[in-house]
């Protein structure tokens, strides 16, 4: 399917229009207090003039990249505009080329598109075969690049994003939901997540056992990623430990981060849910952090 987004019609098009647009608002010809519905010429003039508004912007749309492949390009944007650049450049224990992977998967990365037909939010997630949990992100990439039948058991995701201009409107739910339908559709019997619990990076001294038993004054989890999850159905299953380990070197942990590291030793990093250890004499920073187990019967 293609999407376009037109400013003007043609006066050819607009002929088509109008009878719809009459059909649509019958109603309120009779019905309303004052007269709304614009005569066949008020609605041509609209038509054909770019500066008024044809569609409604603030519609989201979902898709997935096998139907919209043309916003392939936009993805890594969105990425970079949310998540801390040591987990997109880093050198990633399971040596996979994430990338390449997820594109030979497209109909499992869903994305949400506005009203402008730009991309605003994006679940990337894999097909895995049988129950097992793999050992966090990490063992779920090499799972799905070991899956070479494409067995589709089940559906890991591995990461949902919502770009900074349209997050905490509740969209991350909409990709939650067109998510789990998308891999109901090719065949999944459950959706599993390795949760990287969002403010879990203002508490990185906190170990992720005890992170997990803070409750809110509601008797909600604490985590808002987590209790979102919980909220549309999700089970907690345990914590995956490690879920994930990044390394570089010293120079390039400190453009990363933006930040000097004059000496060996542990820092608290921006983004970072533990603290990253650094070893100068190795040249060398490692990042390791653990993640939470959910899952979503479908
Ligand atoms: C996590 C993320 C996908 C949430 O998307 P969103 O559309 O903004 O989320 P929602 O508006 O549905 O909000 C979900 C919950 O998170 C809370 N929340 C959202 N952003 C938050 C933030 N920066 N700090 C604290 N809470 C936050 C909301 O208050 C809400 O919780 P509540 O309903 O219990 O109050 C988005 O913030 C994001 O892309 N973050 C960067 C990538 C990431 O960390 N993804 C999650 C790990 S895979």
């Amino acid at each position: 399917m293609r999407v376009t987004v037109e400013t003007v019609l043609s006066t050819a098009d607009v002929g088509q229009f109008h009878p719809a647009y009459e059909a649509g608002f019958d109603a309120p010809r009779t019905r309303a207090a004052a007269r709304h519905l614009l005569t066949e010429d008020e609605f041509n003039t609209e038509m054909t003039d770019p500066r008024i508004k044809k569609s409604d912007k603030s519609e989201m749309t979902a898709a997935t990249l096998a139907e919209r492949p043309d916003l392939a390009a936009q993805v890594p944007g969105l990425l970079e505009s949310r998540w801390p650049a040591f987990l997109l450049a880093g050198r990633a224990a399971h040596g996979i080329n994430l990338p390449e992977l997820l594109l030979s998967h497209p109909g499992h990365q869903v994305l949400l598109i506005n009203g402008d037909n730009d991309l605003i939010g994006a679940a990337l997630s894999v097909p895995l075969p049988g129950e097992a949990y793999p050992t966090g992100w990490d063992g779920a990439i090499r799972a799905a690049a070991d899956n070479t039948e494409g067995r589709t058991d089940q559906v890991c995701a591995l990461s949902i994003t919502v770009a900074p201009e349209a997050t905490r409107k509740g969209l991350a739910g909409r990709l939650v939901q067109a998510l789990k339908q998308s891999a109901t559709q090719a065949g999944a019997r459950r959706l599993i997540l390795p949760v990287r619990p969002t403010r879990k990076a203002d508490y990185p001294l906190t170990t992720m056992p005890a992170y997990l038993n803070w409750r809110t004054e509601h008797g909600e989890m604490f985590d808002p990623w987590l209790r979102l999850h919980a909220r549309h159905g999700a089970e907690l299953v345990g914590i995956t430990d490690p879920a994930t380990t990044f390394t570089g070197t010293v120079a390039e942990w400190e453009k990363w981060l933006d930040m000097p590291l004059p000496q060996s030793g542990e820092y608290v990093i921006p983004g970072g849910l533990a603290p990253l250890t650094v070893n100068l004499a190795a040249d060398e920073g490692v990042y390791t952090e653990s993640g939470v187990w959910m899952r979503y019967r479908l």
